[in-house]
């Protein structure tokens, strides 16, 4: 994928102005500081909805949707990051340029020699009557066929090897789009022989890989493209193009695991269903998904396999346990799979069993883990709630996770003790346990407090980052044994060296980082301070902070800086102040 320069990114958001991005979708009513609207994100009547010109930041009370006006975009109109710069760039008027040494002229290539191939595999199947009797004995539509544009790879092992000509370049790009494989001694072979083959495409339609699939009993059944730098398995989902293409409106999506699966469905008019390829649902999978619906069901087998592979999905699926977002499970009867059941019963029959065996998250999240531990003495409820603890830990705060907390409470008898990591917010702020298992009702639910002078820093350059200039280098935190400190360097170098950056300038620069999604927590901060305090207040947090340091150490850093350039009052005054302090001393600052 073609990467935009970070400079670019800084400059747009200091262009856009939130507010008119977002009033031109939800309107807007001016509300003291901010401006509020019912959230689009989820339903309400009352407006928790707020959008801080100040920050250039929203924030859902409600439901904890968040974000700079480029993540509002690629939420509210199910964009990728580059559609929704590309729309935002265009608003204000200017042009997004690529990065140099990775233009997407780069890529050009790959993508026509995958295009291609697609189109050999497709025209080999025309004359491969064994490959085109298998399709129809899995009752395959020479209509769905087309649509997905299922090919065939023949036997040997140069078919596209010899299509494509013998030049050295054409077989490295070859090699770069998985089509072909490098031996040791130097030549190439084709990597599908003897396969029906599935192209998987983009969320654009372009074709960045392929699955194969035996026609006999060989191993392995399937054969899919290596990751290649158009083809991430992590990233990618079958299916979800074609889906894209049918439906205008997705309001529900449905996780299967196999190709064959959706094909099927698709063919008998399940046109939302999705496969992962060949690996667990991971987290990008679905910011992916609930970009483009607010309902994800994930389909599995009935047996332990299909088990297993739930309970990944399931971990990897509650970080993005979102108020709003409907997650459920559906297990089919043993020895069905998508494909099969389809088939037999139709496509009403398979949604009313959708409709009526899904299980909800929680659900499904309490009922397995309630099948293992039996609550009725005393022990088990304790085993109970030391087992569903970390599962707690990895959702969201909010009321979702709040309710959810409720019931794990009730079914244990006792209050659940969160772990350390990724432990609710509520907890790192409030002393007493038993306040710790409930967050305080209400607006703060699921906002972080601001408790640490690190944290009360970063929220306050977050919301003006103007401030840095107020203060000496980051180097002067240096050995300060505090947690977010070097978050706190890091933004205070940065908005030093861009004095117009806004807040949401700064999460855009960290976007997609552990950096990025600390920052997004505390910008949701609801900070106390008014405006004509900020400055004063920054100050005295910042003093606060080199106060904490090592006294030796901050004078060592004091005198070096005198040395190098001329001192701010305030670090002239510390200095003094430091050697005042030292026992025998005596010296003022070198010359
Ligand atoms: P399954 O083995 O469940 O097969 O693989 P299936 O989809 O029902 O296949 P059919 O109906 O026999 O054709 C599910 C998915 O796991 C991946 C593929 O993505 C497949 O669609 N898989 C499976 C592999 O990547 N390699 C394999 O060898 C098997
Ligand atoms: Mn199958």
């Amino acid at each position: 994928m073609a990467r935009i320069p970070q400079s670019f990114i800084d400059e747009l958001i200091s262009r856009v102005d939130i507010v008119e991005v977002i009033d031109k979708r939800v309107p807007l009513k001016k509300q003291g500081r901010e401006f509020v609207a019912c959230c689009p994100f989820h339903n309400e009547k009352t407006p928790s909805f707020s959008v801080s010109p100040v920050k250039q930041f929203f924030h859902c009370f409600g439901c904890g949707a968040h974000g700079t006006a480029l993540g509002f975009l690629m939420d509210y109109e199910h964009l990728d990051f580059l559609e929704a710069v590309r729309q935002l760039a265009s608003l204000v008027g200017i042009e997004v340029p690529l990065e140099a040494g990775e233009t997407r002229a780069d890529y050009a290539p790959l993508y026509g020699i995958l295009d291609k191939a697609a189109g050999i595999y497709r025209d080999a199947l025309k004359h491969a009557p064994g490959a085109i009797d298998y399709l129809k004995s899995r009752g395959l539509t020479g209509e769905i066929a087309a649509e997905f544009a299922i090919g065939f790879a023949p036997a040997g092992w140069d078919t596209l090897l010899k299509a494509f000509g013998s030049g050295d370049a054409e077989r490295q790009i070859l090699a770069t789009a998985g089509l072909v494989i490098r031996k040791d001694d130097g030549r190439y072979y084709d990597r599908f022989r003897e396969r029906i083959m599935f192209p998987i495409r983009d969320s654009r339609g372009r074709i960045i890989a392929f699955g194969g699939r035996v026609i006999g009993k060989d191993e392995p059944k399937y054969l899919n493209s290596p990751e290649t730098p158009l083809f991430h398995k992590g990233r990618e989902l079958y299916g979800l193009y074609e889906a894209r293409q049918v439906l205008r409106n997705i309001p529900r999506l449905l996780v299967v695991e196999g190709y064959m699966d959706v094909v099927a469905l698709h063919q008998h008019g399940v046109r939302y269903a999705v496969a992962t390829l060949g690996t667990a649902t991971t987290a990008e999978h679905l910011k992916k998904l609930f970009r483009i619906s607010p309902e994800v069901v994930f389909c599995f087998d009935g047996d332990r396999a299909g088990r297993a592979a739930a309970w990944r999905a399931l971990e990897n699926t509650l970080p993005e346990a979102h108020e709003g977002r409907q997650i459920r499970f559906l297990f089919l009867p043993e020895g069905e799979d998508p494909d099969t059941l389809v088939r037999k019963e139709g496509k009403q029959a398979f949604e009313a069993r959708l409709g009526a065996q899904a299980m909800e998250l929680s659900n499904f999240l309490f009922k397995d883990l309630l099948d293992h531990v039996d609550t009725r003495d005393r022990a088990g409820r304790a085993r109970l709630a030391e087992v569903i603890a970390p599962y707690l830990a990895r959702m969201p705060g909010g009321p979702y996770r709040q309710m959810v907390e409720e019931e794990a409470t009730k079914l244990a008898g006792v209050p659940i003790r969160i772990p350390a990591n990724g432990r609710p917010l509520s907890m790192l702020i409030q002393g007493s346990p038993k306040q710790d298992v409930i967050p305080a009702a209400g607006r703060s639910g699921s906002q972080p407090r601001l408790t640490s002078p690190v944290r009360k820093a970063i929220a306050l350059l977050l919301n003006r980052p103007g401030l840095a200039a107020l203060t000496g280098e980051a180097a002067a935190l240096e050995g300060l044994n505090l947690k977010g400190v070097e978050v706190l360097q890091a933004l205070l170098e940065f908005a030093q060296a861009h004095p117009h950056i806004t807040g949401a300038g700064l999460l855009e620069h960290w976007r997609d980082t552990e950096t990025g999604s600390y920052l997004m927590k505390l910008a949701q901060a609801e900070l106390v301070t008014p405006a004509d305090a900020m400055e004063s207040e920054f100050r005295a947090v910042m003093a606060d902070l080199q106060g904490r340091r090592p006294a030796e150490q901050r004078l060592a850093q004091l005198m070096q800086a005198s040395r190098e350039r001329t001192l701010h009052e305030s670090e002239k005054a510390e200095l003094a102040r430091l050697l005042k302090a030292r026992p025998g001393s005596r010296g003022g600052p070198e010359p």
